[in-house]
């Protein structure tokens, strides 16, 4: 039960961030959190956030922890966990989370230059409001066991999938970058219906309330989204003369490209 368990969040930027106040939000609160960042200019900014222990001490706040959450920038994983074996903050064999863009768990576990069980997983910024998605892969060490940790860690920040590992770069373009895809299709959306008079502030509110119906309408009727795009499209009507303007200016390929390229990159981080 995550409830009797204690979290440590190394790395309190946008996604650690996001994570804590999602779990903090949430009835299956962890027993106790703890979270780092590197500077500690920002440790006052925020104690006034959260309700438990910011510091800078990695192996203070990770020696006690039943699950070590790794949120900083890739590139300062492997100095994280260095820090952390050497410290012997790892002792304990805690759970090892890491949600770093584009890292191979093999990369992680040579760092610790140690035994540690570690899951990757890929949440998104929806998190915050728990409603994010985020996908689990086991490390070579971590046990079915861990994997439901792992799970219960980010099931009450949205919905969670088990995938193998070699998915992760894919995950990354589409569900971690994809909020920000979809910011831009919402503000692009929005922008349509300024130009045809409406104020800013009810188009925005139109756009991202129609967006938010058209997903569930996708997980919660279990149909293909071209079945629905099909109930909206009626003979000769409005939708499917937008639509053939969209197909002009390549709207799916596009789209489907951005995933492509943000994998692509993803996969470049590690
Ligand atoms: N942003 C997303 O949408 C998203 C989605 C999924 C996964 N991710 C992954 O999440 C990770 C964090 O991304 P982010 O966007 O949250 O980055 P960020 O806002 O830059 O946050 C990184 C945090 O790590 C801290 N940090 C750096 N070195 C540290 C150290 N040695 N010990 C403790 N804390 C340290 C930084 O501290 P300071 O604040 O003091 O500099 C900062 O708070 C990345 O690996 C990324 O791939 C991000």
């Amino acid at each position: 039960m995550l409830t009797s368990r204690r979290v440590a969040i190394l790395g309190m930027g946008t996604m650690g961030s996001a994570l804590a106040h999602g779990l903090g939000a949430s009835q299956a609160r962890p027993k106790s959190m703890v979270g780092t960042v590197r500077h500690g200019e920002r440790l006052e900014e925020l104690a006034a956030q959260f309700d438990f222990d910011v510091s800078t001490d990695n192996p203070g706040a990770a020696r006690d922890a039943d699950i070590v959450l790794v949120c900083t920038k890739p590139h300062r994983v492997a100095p994280v966990m260095v820090e952390l074996a050497q410290s012997g903050a790892l002792d304990g064999d805690p759970l090892v989370v890491s949600i770093a863009a584009g890292l191979a768990t093999k990369k992680i576990e040579e760092a610790a230059g140690r035994p540690i069980r570690l899951v990757r997983a890929m949440p998104n910024t929806p998190a915050l409001i728990r409603e994010g998605m985020t996908v689990v892969s086991p490390g070579s060490r971590a046990t079915d066991e861990d994997l439901d940790v792992a799970e219960e860690l980010f099931r009450p920040l949205g919905r969670v999938l088990r995938l193998d590992e070699e998915h992760m770069d894919t995950v990354t373009g589409l569900a971690a970058s994809g909020p920000a895809f979809v910011y831009v299709m919402i503000e692009a959306l929005s922008e349509g219906g300024v130009m045809m008079g409406l104020p800013r502030k009810i188009a925005v509110e139109l756009a991202a309330q129609m967006m938010q119906g058209a997903a569930r309408m996708v997980l919660e009727t279990g149909e293909h989204p071209a079945s629905l795009k099909d109930q909206v499209t009626t003979p000769a009507g409005c939708t499917i003369s937008a639509l053939l303007s969209l197909e002009d200016g390549r709207i799916r390929s596009v789209l489907a490209r951005g995933v492509q390229e943000a994998a692509r990159a993803a996969a470049a981080l590690g």
